[in-house]
């Protein structure tokens, strides 16, 4: 019997992320070890809060959650996704406030030095969220990449749009020279961008099948995609639906989606102050050739999937 896979999750909880983690905690394959938080869809204390607001849900007082940055590498926070997630970044479901456990008395780069060292090796890194942490963690802990198998960072966008400005992605702009430091580190590294996230879609049939499963997390699901379905889906796609951003992440992590496309190629952050900033540059001129072998190339890009994730997704979450 293989062991679970240890893994770390950066988030700033969020709607998406919590699909994600209540995802990953429904799998025997995986252990979630440790949970980071940082700011870009609430503050990162609000984010650690709603962690363990969702920890709670399942009975999993015994994560540690830790809080993060609150600002990014440089500058300051230009913006929260309250418009999207809802003030409390939980769509305002009316799931329980108060919590009966408290966040973990460690920083976030500190948690994640000490995960470093406990599963040696062996750890792998979720990181869905501005990338701050995690850029902070290699700026201060030695040889941190020597002891992570890898990351799978949801973020970016390489042949679509951006979501949070034409060029950029939520978590890429909130943070570009962080998110530039932890592509170009000395570990393997798997993006998973828009391109494939914004075309794995839940929609009013998946949540309809949610409710009528009628669990506790089946019905809080339920109740946050209701919120993020007006804020998003109807924003982006001009109907009620939503998509799935973390979640998809998460099953790339554990193998679940596989895309079609999946080159590793170079990858660059555009970090200027112009009309690019967040702007992930993906080489993606292979494209046209089958994207042959790319040894320069510095991370894995998830470029096309199937869309049939949501089904899955739903299935993990009780539906
Ligand atoms: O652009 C989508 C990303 O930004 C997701 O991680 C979502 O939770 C927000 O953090
Ligand atoms: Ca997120």
């Amino acid at each position: 019997m293989t062991p679970p896979v240890p893994v770390l999750v950066d988030c700033d909880t969020g709607v998406d992320d919590a699909m994600a983690l209540l995802y990953l905690l429904a799998r025997d394959d995986i252990d979630v070890v440790g949970i980071t938080t940082v700011f870009g869809n609430n503050t990162a204390a609000q984010c650690a809060h709603n962690t363990l607001r969702v920890l709670e849900l399942v009975g999993r007082r015994d994560i540690p959650v830790a809080v993060g940055a609150e600002r990014p590498l440089v500058g300051e926070v230009t913006y929260l996704a309250t418009h999207v997630h809802g003030n409390d970044g939980l769509g305002d479901s009316g799931l329980p406030m108060e919590v009966s456990t408290a966040v973990s008395d460690l920083s976030a780069v500190e948690l994640i030095d000490r995960l470093s060292f406990e599963h040696a090796g062996r750890l792998r890194i979720l990181a869905v969220a501005p990338l701050t942490n995690i850029a902070r963690a290699l700026e201060t802990i030695p040889d941190l990449t020597d002891r992570i198998v890898d990351i799978v960072i949801m973020g970016g966008a390489a042949d679509v749009a951006g979501n949070q400005s034409p060029a950029a992605e939520a978590n890429i702009i909130h943070d570009p020279e962080a998110a530039q430091l932890v592509i170009s580190a000395a570990w393997p590294t798997t993006l998973v961008p828009l391109d494939v996230t914004m075309v794995e879609v839940l929609t009013e049939r998946h949540r309809s099948m949610l409710i009528a499963a009628d669990t506790p997390v089946s019905r809080f699901v339920a109740a946050t995609t209701d919120f993020y379905f007006e804020r998003y889906g109807m924003d982006s796609y001009g109907v009620r639906c939503s998509p799935c951003h973390d979640a998809v992440a998460a099953a790339v992590l554990t193998g679940e989606v596989v895309p079609s496309v999946f080159p590793v190629i170079d990858v660059q952050v555009d970090c200027t102050d112009g009309p690019g900033r967040g702007a992930t540059i993906c080489d993606t001129r292979g494209r046209y050739r089958g994207f042959p072998s790319m040894p320069e190339g510095n991370c894995r890009v998830a470029l096309v999937t199937d869309g049939t994730f949501p089904d899955l997704l739903i299935a993990a979450l009780g539906a």
